[in-house]
């Protein structure tokens, strides 16, 4: 159903907000969810979705990043829009300022263009490894065959971790997120278990042999202070966590959307490959268009956001729409 067929149907309105049946755990064709959020943010810059307990939904660009700015309203204390009071804690993802810029600090060198330069030749090798695996067949199902195996591979040596356990952290991450959408909470916390347990032993590791292995971000994490205190083991395990949740099937999924892009657009792809130059501009692109994890956050307080009446107490979080745009900040939002 298309995202205009939903709103006639709901005419109803929270405070003065338009009420829109968006429904995100509904099954889509692929594009699905882009296109009718293309369409939404066209109709309305603020919907309320019922979807569980209900949610405000910005789809402007302005006003998101206005919300992304302004912790003190619009806090981190949950990034699940249907999932407004979280059992979990994630470090830093829900740390609230001041704290979470020292724990930024710590995360921050290893995500710097050096670091990242210095994985280059690592990565165009896991990426020919991937492809070499099918490429006799002359087709691959890209998400499952490289979405998976290539950003692990890349995730281990960058963090220092041995890239032969790429498939139980394939396995971990499938598990994590297959299972998340149809609420199958065991196997989540199976795979989370798992998780935790590994780092643990990393954790470990890294306290009693600190020059044992190259000195690598968890030997930094344990070795780490906020504060004047080092880290607990509760911290370092929750930054792990987030680590491979976070970039794990994030890169998988751009990496699909990205691949069909250029599958379905080969004059896009010609040009990349006569103007390389201008990869790093196009990849920029990509995440803009096919934005595949777009956070929610909790209010702390009852609000009237630029003529949008959100209340603490009826709601959950603010979530935006992906190809967020606004004429003034992207002249053709949707190319
Ligand atoms: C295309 C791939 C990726 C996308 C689209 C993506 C997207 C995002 C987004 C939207 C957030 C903000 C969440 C929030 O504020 O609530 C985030 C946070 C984060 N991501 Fe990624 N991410 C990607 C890849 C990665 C990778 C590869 C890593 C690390 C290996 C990573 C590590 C993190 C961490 C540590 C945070 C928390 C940052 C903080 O709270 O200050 N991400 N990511």
């Amino acid at each position: 159903m298309k995202a205009v067929d939903r709103q006639e149907q709901h005419t109803e309105e929270q405070g003065r907000c338009p009420v829109v049946h968006f429904d995100s755990r509904s099954h889509r064709q692929v594009m699905g969810f882009i296109d009718e959020l293309d369409v939404l943010r066209e109709q309305h810059p603020y919907f309320w979705d019922p979807e569980a307990q209900g949610y405000w939904v910005l789809t402007r660009y302005d006003d998101i990043r206005e919300a992304y700015q302004t912790p003190e309203l619009f806090s981190s204390d949950s990034f699940v829009p249907t999932d407004p009071d979280p059992t979990y804690f994630m470090i830093p993802t829900q740390v609230g300022p001041p704290q979470h810029v020292k724990f930024r600090r710590l995360l921050n060198p290893q995500f710097s263009p050096s670091v990242v330069a210095k994985m280059e030749d690592d990565a165009r090798r896991f990426a020919n490894e991937s492809i070499d695996q099918f490429i006799d067949n002359g087709h691959c199902d890209l998400v499952r065959e490289f979405g998976g195996t290539f950003p692990t591979k890349v995730f281990l040596a960058w963090s220092g971790l041995p890239t032969e356990d790429s498939p139980q952290f394939v396995e971990w991450v499938l598990a994590v997120f297959n299972e998340l959408s149809s609420s199958r909470a065991t196997a989540v916390q199976a795979a989370i278990e798992g998780i935790r347990s590994y780092f643990r032993r990393v954790i470990d590791d890294r306290r009693h042999d600190p020059g044992g292995a190259s000195i690598d971000i968890f030997t930094h994490l344990v070795q780490a202070k906020i504060d004047g205190a080092l880290l607990s083991d509760d911290d370092l395990l929750s930054i792990c966590e987030v680590l491979v949740l976070a970039g794990l099937d994030t890169v998988k999924q751009e990496l699909g959307y990205a691949f069909r892009h250029f599958a379905t657009h080969p004059s896009d792809r010609q040009r990349l490959v006569d103007e390389p130059e201008i990869i790093p501009a196009a990849v920029e692109e990509m995440l803009r268009m096919f934005s595949v994890a777009p956070p929610a956050r909790k209010l702390t307080r009852d609000v009237d956001f630029h003529g949008c009446p959100m209340n603490r107490v009826t709601w959950c979080g603010c979530r935006s729409t992906r190809r967020i745009a606004t004429p003034a900040s992207f002249p053709i939002p949707n190319r």
